[in-house]
């Protein structure tokens, strides 16, 4: 049995020692000059995020499930339909309960793990007012203009929670630069963190100075009056910084993590028992997350009880489907089949930007070992 010390862990801050020299230098300044909320560290990182997504506006939070909040109450939700993936982490539907909407769950297509397009086009009411279009594990689906062109033509609100794509492209167009706003995560698990933190990038200078307002307490830019019910979702200094060193760094750590997918890729080719997405030429994802899909053959629980206990290396399934949360379970429609399927079927291995060569090898050949074990 391997010692659970020395597990590789699905994911790993990336910090090495040169980062968090600098990082803990700045720190010292920022403490020595008593300047802890808006200040240059935010304004610095919100330039950094407005030119990587290309965007006009970019404005630093608490958060990414405040960013969508302010997203959703920008949108003025309250009463109507918000179509939002039955496949994402729970906080997708939770924003749209606290903003006074009515989530819809809408299934996911196996091939992009993002909308099905043709559930999109059933669910769609006089009712609906907007839709959250989430890159899963950090992949902007390749019917990217099938979602654009639908939520166009129905002049609905389009929220593209990028909580997993920091750095993603596609077709040479940048996560964070599709919705009427885009929302990011830096929590501890993401591609880059501050602990915690979030962003909203958006074209629209109306949204853009609505959620400056509402993570200060609601108050207006230039008079000072209270005009909003807010609240402090602003991103202090400390945060700020350490955020705005990750995304100087955010380039490097996209290349490894995407060498490590094309390595997993390569060692999985033609392995019998899981599949692969397969990801086009000119996609480029941010591979927050690494999953294969089980066949039914294979048993998941056991399987990462092996990995685990055997190997020393941690996996999991992407998420649970949001509607067998029992709070949410009154949004189930009963159709919601791929999403189950898919998540169900998933298994997410380590994938961090600190991987080493050798490990992604062990990792490999593990899941290659114990898949072929359980199919006999
Ligand atoms: C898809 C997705 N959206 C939003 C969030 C929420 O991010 P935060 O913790 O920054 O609010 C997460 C967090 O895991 C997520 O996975």
């Amino acid at each position: 049995m391997t010692d659970k010390k020395s597990n590789i862990p699905l994911s790993k801050p990336h910090f090495p020692a040169a980062l968090r020299k600098a990082i803990a230098a700045d720190i010292e300044d920022i403490l020595a000059s008593g300047r802890l909320m808006s200040g240059p560290w935010a304004k610095k990182f919100e330039e950094q995020f407005a030119a990587l997504t290309g965007r006009a506006h970019a404005v630093s939070v608490h958060s990414c499930t405040t960013a969508l909040q302010i997203a959703l109450s920008f949108a003025d939700v309250k009463g109507k339909d918000v179509l939002v993936p039955a496949g994402s982490f729970i906080t997708d539907i939770s924003v749209v309960e606290f903003a006074g909407g009515r989530p819809v769950l809408v299934d996911m297509n196996p091939e992009t793990l993002a909308l099905d397009i043709e559930d999109l086009r059933r669910k769609i009411t006089p009712e609906t007012a907007a839709v959250i279009w989430v890159h899963l594990t950090g992949i902007i689906a390749q019917d990217f203009q099938a979602i654009l062109d639908f939520t166009q033509k129905h002049g609905l609100f389009l929220i593209e929670d990028a909580a997993h794509a920091h750095g993603a492209e596609i077709d040479g167009r940048r996560a964070g630069s599709f919705g009427d706003a885009s929302t990011f995560s830096f929590y501890p698990t993401k591609v880059l963190t501050s602990g915690t933190g979030g962003m909203l990038t958006t074209d629209n200078p109306d949204l853009a100075r609505y959620a400056r307002e509402i993570r200060m307490f609601g108050k207006d830019e230039e008079t000072g009056e209270i005009v909003h019910y807010g609240n402090d979702w602003f991103l202090d200094e400390i945060r700020a910084c350490v955020a705005s060193h990750q995304t100087s760094d955010l380039e490097g750590q996209v290349v490894r993590r995407r060498e490590i997918a094309a390595a997993y890729h390569m060692a999985f080719a033609n392995q019998p028992g899981f599949r692969m997405l397969d990801v086009a030429a000119g996609n480029l994802p941010a591979w927050y997350q690494y999953a294969v899909f089980l066949n039914p053959a294979v048993d998941r629980k056991a399987l990462i009880q092996m990995l685990k206990s055997k190997h020393g290396v941690d996996t999991k399934g992407i998420y649970k489907p949001t509607h067998h949360e029992q709070i949410f379970r009154k949004f189930d429609d009963g159709r919601l089949t791929a999403t189950e399927d898919v998540l169900h079927r998933s298994l997410c291995l380590p994938m961090h930007a600190g991987l080493r060569d050798d490990e992604v090898k062990k990792i490999a050949d593990a899941l290659v070992t114990e898949v072929r074990a359980q199919l006999g």
